[in-house]
């Protein structure tokens, strides 16, 4: 049985005797080929906050489903995607992220524009063929969505605020378009991308996984994990006040009760993980790099009463600390279950109610390939 009919199979069960996926899905490249062109290359995905974009000449580069894609702000203000492939002997342009004011191929100088125009090209003059107005990088959609900046591949995906806008219902009393980013990494761990999602999306591993930092501030009855939606799931923690900076400051006056310290973890498909607390947020953003590897980003920062709080550089070191301390444990813990999935002895075991989501998100997963 191929690995997507094994998916198939595993998600057809009810909620309540549901299973974990099987480790084909995890370890097969014919499964991970079908990822890149049925989801990777069909939904929306996030580069990051845009706010890392702000100048004019601001970029980041990305491939997406093998696609090299510029990400930019323009001369007006505006967020552009293109292709990051050049128009002459089709070698890459940018690297990484930075500030330039024109995008000039490091092989022989063809120089463009920020809206992807020739802007020119040395010695083509004799070339009567050549005509540099006939020369633009191909266009990616991109979209701004509370902050965050998404490009896709396909020309059919409905818009970004469409599709998440029960994520808006949800939370749109966090205000998380004006959280501050205040750092951002690139990662890569040993790991499926699904294996590291999955681990986000629940919470249920987080009192023993967690035991040397945030494990004992996790009760597990206090956990509330909805049934999903078509675009994303979601589940919810209460935290306590011996972490401040979770807790909604006192200057907030837009959550109320219990919302105040309420954690909500966004899984927005296929791969933004969001933690989004009253007073800080955290995000990893997740691309495959073949089975075995899974390229990050991790970004966050803090709501922007804690910005404006004379405390702000205190609370955001002790903030980054536990963050990193955090991440060692999870990197541990999806490096062993992806060492795991490629034993023989591998074999799915049943989810707890706490994994719903990882519920949801496979099905989501399967729907993606039956549909394509
Ligand atoms: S390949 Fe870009 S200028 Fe030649
Ligand atoms: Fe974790």
């Amino acid at each position: 049985m191929n690995s997507v009919t094994e998916l198939k199979n595993t998600v057809s069960v009810p909620f309540e005797q549901a299973r974990a996926m099987p480790p084909s899905v995890y370890t097969s490249d014919e499964f991970l080929k079908r990822e890149l062109s049925d989801i990777f290359a069909k939904d929306w995905f996030c580069v990051g906050r845009a706010s890392a974009l702000t100048n004019p000449g601001d970029y980041v580069t990305l491939d997406l489903a093998e696609q090299p894609i510029i990400v930019l702000r323009d001369n007006e203000g505006a967020l552009k995607a293109m292709s990051n492939v050049c128009l002459h002997r089709m070698s890459t342009l940018l690297e990484g992220r930075g500030n330039t004011r024109s995008i000039v191929c490091p092989y022989h100088a063809w120089t463009y524009n920020l809206d992807g125009s020739l802007r020119g090209a040395p010695a083509m003059t004799l070339n009567e063929g050549f005509c540099k107005e006939n020369y633009k990088l191909p266009q990616v959609r991109c979209e701004e969505w509370l902050g965050w900046a998404f490009v896709t591949l396909n020309p059919d995906a409905r818009p970004v605020s469409q599709q998440l806008s029960k994520v808006e219902e949800l939370v749109g009393d966090y205000d998380m378009a004006n959280y501050t980013e205040t750092f951002f990494e690139t990662h890569v761990w040993n790991t499926n991308w699904k294996v590291l999602a999955e681990n986000f999306m629940e919470s249920y591993h987080l009192p023993v996984c967690h035991a040397g930092t945030i494990g004992g501030l996790s009760k597990l009855e206090e956990m509330v994990c909805p049934p999903g939606e078509d675009a994303f799931n979601y589940h919810t923690i209460l935290k306590d006040d011996s972490l401040k900076i979770a807790m909604a400051h006192e200057n907030n006056d837009r959550l109320h009760g219990d919302r105040r310290r309420m954690t909500y973890l966004l899984a927005i498909y296929p791969s933004l993980l969001i933690t989004l607390t009253p007073g800080y947020f955290w995000y990893l953003t997740l691309h495959p790099e073949g089975v075995g590897q899974v390229r990050i980003g991790f970004g966050g920062g803090m709501s922007k009463d804690y910005v404006d709080d004379p405390d702000a550089q205190a609370n955001f070191t002790q903030l980054k600390t536990l963050l990193d301390e955090v991440n060692v444990e999870d990197k541990g813990c999806t490096e062993k279950v992806y060492r795991g999935l490629c034993s023989s002895t591998a074999k799915p075991g049943h989810l707890s109610h706490l994994e719903r989501p990882n519920y949801d998100f496979a099905q989501y997963i399967n729907k993606r390939l039956q549909e394509a």
